[in-house]
């Protein structure tokens, strides 16, 4: 078949579905990887494979298997080592295989950010034993968050109030690590206005913003995202300027999720995924083009084009509560009927449910942001998961 680019993608998660459509309506084969069967991304791609992506092994098999001309990580728990052994020989690893090592050890990216080029972050001190977090904490102040250096999703994350808190938040760290190195970023906690994820995208043609986006968190997992979020000139100035650094640094194409706390006028930068991140799913309704498309073309070498907004939108998440491979969706008719805005859905087809786990979002376009936020909120609760058993 006359594909365009043979793609493998490493994570099949909902952000790798919708990516996956992006690229194969340009054309591209996509052979979704992910550790179980059925994941989301598999649901709609062209072929896929089951292993542990930390698994350097299978990782090195499926990439000498397949051949690709574009390695996609969806998601930051990969063997990166291998990655680079293959960029090494010539296959294009998305956006680079220095971008998934940086960003996948938080004090790798923390030492390009506020060392190399003197951004604005929190303070910071690295530790390695409860006597180093006792020292860090001295260093930031009180309260501060602590988490391993390899984590996402706030996993082994937690914020400190008071001295006696310390040495339980560096046992739940060590406990929630990823990887072998027991290492924690213990950071001055920022009380910020609002924070947000600057969508940038690295392309042929340089480097480009979408409108801000601003998201609210719950236990290290986003809760809703809306887009724009208000932001004074000077302070969106301020990230882009950040972005634009940190990007260029780290090379390659594709989008990368800029993440900064604003306080005031003062924006800090906290860190960043080098592909479509989770906030940005409002983009599948807000923009004339997603993340994913924009993903999509920057990593095939295609014309990214100007981004313009449909409306200001919203995100909401819908979540599950418990363990089961028994369940299905009800009121999806009254969430897209919510009157005031425009409504969709994506429902991510995962075959199993867990407390917490992200199983669809319900996505709203209305009249501002702040309309759009609550309208995607109802919709969101609108749909509910039946249990079987
Ligand atoms: N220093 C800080 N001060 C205040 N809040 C913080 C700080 N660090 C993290 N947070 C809060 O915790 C959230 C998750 O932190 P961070 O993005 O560093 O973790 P993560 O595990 O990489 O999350 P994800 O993978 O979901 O992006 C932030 O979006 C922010 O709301
Ligand atoms: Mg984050």
């Amino acid at each position: 078949m006359p594909f365009t680019a043979k793609i493998l993608l490493l994570g099949s998660g909902e952000l790798g579905r919708e990516f996956t459509i992006s690229a194969k309506r340009l054309g591209a084969q996509v052979i979704a990887c992910d550790s179980y069967a059925g994941a989301p991304a598999m649901q709609v791609a062209d072929g896929f494979e089951i292993f542990s992506m930390l698994d350097a092994d299978l990782l090195a098999k499926a990439i000498e298997k397949h051949q690709p001309d574009l390695v996609v990580p969806e998601v930051e728990a990969i063997r990166t080592e291998v990655l680079a052994d293959f960029e090494a020989r010539g296959v294009t690893v998305v956006p680079s295989a220095r971008a998934t090592i940086m960003t996948m050890n938080r004090d790798r990216i923390r030492e390009v950010a506020a060392v190399e080029l003197g951004l604005r972050t929190s303070r910071y001190r690295y530790a390695e034993s409860l006597a180093e977090v006792l020292a860090g904490a001295a260093h930031t102040g009180l309260p501060c968050v602590i988490k391993p250096v390899m984590s996402s999703s706030g996993k082994g994350q937690s914020t400190v109030r008071t001295q006696e808190e310390l040495e339980a938040a560096w046992n739940y760290a060590v406990a929630n690590m990823r990887g072998d190195r027991s290492r924690v970023i213990v950071e001055e906690f920022i009380a910020f206005d609002y924070e947000i994820t600057l969508l940038t995208v690295r392309s042929r043609e340089g480097v480009s913003f979408c409108p801000p986006i601003g998201h609210r968190q719950e236990r290290g997992d986003y809760q809703e995202s809306w887009q724009p979020t208000p932001m004074s000139n000077a302070a969106l100035a301020a990230a882009q300027d950040m972005a634009r650094k940190v990007v260029d640094n780290l090379g390659g194409y594709g989008i990368f999720g800029v993440e900064f706390f604003v306080r005031g006028e003062d924006v800090i930068f906290s860190e960043l995924s080098p592909r479509p991140h989770d906030t940005g799913m409002v983009t599948l309704i807000s923009q004339n083009f997603s993340e994913f498309d924009l993903h999509a073309r920057a990593i095939l070498g295609l014309p990214v084009p100007e981004v313009t907004l449909r409306g200001p939108a919203a995100s909401a998440v819908i979540l599950a509560d418990r363990e089961s491979d028994d369940f299905q969706f009800e009121g999806l008719a009254e969430a897209l009927a919510t009157p005031g805005g425009e409504m969709d859905l994506r429902v991510f087809g995962k075959p199993t449910t867990r407390p917490y786990r992200r199983m669809a979002v319900a996505l709203a376009l209305a009249d501002s942001a702040d309309r759009a936020r609550a309208l995607a909120a109802e919709a969101a609760a609108k749909v509910r998961i039946v249990y079987g058993r």
